[in-house]
């Protein structure tokens, strides 16, 4: 990302050797999350000149000093909540919360990237998985089963943990709850499959394409709601008695926020995982939160301790309960991604999921 609001360029850069807790990969596969075209846009503030994606899958080539939990051929997630093991948030088994998760080599160190001439080039979220190598340190990273596919395995890098977790780890929704999830892209079809699998009630999906309501149903939604046609606040509120206990924003917009607090019910819980734009404010009724005790968590990255639930969640896919197939909507080699952008804008793809030689 040579500059905001403007196509990625595709270019030769310098990658460093693994330094100490370091780990050098081959990356296998990228999803494209949407929280990537938000640093485009200039929604989430990442400076360029910087290298995006954040949901790989890959090999480990080499691993610097000190590291003693992977070796060369291992298969691996990356995950962009790094964790140090001793803030106070590490300490107290919220490690997702980790207050120095995105602190990079110490100062004055080589930078992991850089282009042509020495510059450096930031490293997103301490993967950049939009490149053929990844430099990383080793607490991005997470060993899996050498069954795994890894085209798959890394929709769990980002999505799937994010919107499984949510429901999972976030809110731990109880068998029988009812549950709406607002979006059905990546993290929206994967909370609804967490929904699924911890046996929720009713499971309402929305969203403004009616093909992804014919996936969402597939993936475990009972109802589904077009976004598009007539008031979905009014839709969901006759689906689920005046309110499901649990809604999911999963698009990151002003308008669907106000939409998902208006649609949870009496006692609910009301759970953000969307980004909106970080310079936009919601304009909430503090009287509806009051007077019918609602709720509202913010969920980031599926709450999640990563090196515990990735290798769950590879088994929830290979026994059948996640369904990660389904969710992949094409598979492209890099030089396709501005394409793949222009997709994700236009709502015509579920994920994608660039696949390296
Ligand atoms: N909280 C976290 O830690 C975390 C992690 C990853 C992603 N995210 C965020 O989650 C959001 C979703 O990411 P994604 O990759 O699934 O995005 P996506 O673009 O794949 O999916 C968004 C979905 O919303 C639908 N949609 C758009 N406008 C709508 C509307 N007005 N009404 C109903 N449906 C509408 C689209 O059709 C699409 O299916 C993004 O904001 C992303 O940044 C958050
Ligand atoms: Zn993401
Ligand atoms: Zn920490």
């Amino acid at each position: 990302m040579r500059a905001n609001r403007a196509p990625l360029a595709l270019e030769d850069v310098e990658i460093d050797g693994p330094g100490p807790g370091e780990v050098l990969l081959r990356t296998a596969a990228s999803g494209i999350c949407h929280s990537d075209l938000h640093v485009i846009e200039g929604d989430l503030p990442v400076p360029p000149p910087c290298i995006l994606g954040h949901e790989p899958a890959g090999v480990v080539l080499a691993v610097g000093e000190g590291v003693a939990d992977f070796a060369p051929g291992d298969h691996v997630i990356g995950c962009l909540t790094s964790w140090c093991g001793v803030c106070r948030f590490c300490t107290e088994g919220r490690p997702y919360l980790c207050l120095t998760q995105f602190a990079g080599r110490p100062p004055g160190a080589r930078p992991r990237l850089a282009g042509p001439g020495g510059d450096p080039i930031a490293q997103f979220a301490n993967l950049s998985s939009f490149a053929e190598r990844m430099l990383c340190p080793e607490r991005s990273l997470v060993k899996i089963r050498d069954d795994m596919p890894l085209d798959r395995a890394s929709l769990i890098g980002c999505g799937v943990t994010t919107g499984l977790g949510a429901a999972l780890n976030t809110v731990r929704i109880p068998a029988g709850a009812s549950v709406v999830v607002i979006g059905c892209g990546g993290v929206g079809l994967a909370a609804i499959q967490g929904a699924r699998i911890v046996g929720a009630g009713r499971i309402v999906a929305v969203d403004a394409q009616p093909w992804k309501l014919d996936l969402a149903r597939a993936l475990g939604a009972t109802h589904a709601v077009d976004a598009t046609a007539g008031d979905p606040v009014a839709a969901v509120h006759a689906l689920t008695g005046g309110g499901a206990d649990f809604a999911f924003e999963c698009i990151g917009l002003v308008s669907t926020v106000l939409q998902t607090v208006a649609m949870t019910g009496r006692g609910g819980t009301a759970v953000l995982v969307g980004v909106v734009p970080i310079a936009q404010t919601v304009p909430i009724s503090a009287a509806d939160l009051t007077l019918q005790e609602k709720k509202i968590t913010g969920s980031y990255m599926g709450s999640n301790r990563f090196r515990f639930d990735m290798p769950r969640y590879v088994d929830f896919y290979l026994d059948g309960r996640l369904r990660l197939d389904e969710m992949i909507s094409s598979r492209i080699p890099l030089d396709e991604v501005n394409e793949a952008f222009d997709r994700m804008r236009a709502g015509s793809a579920a994920r994608q999921v660039i696949v390296f030689d």
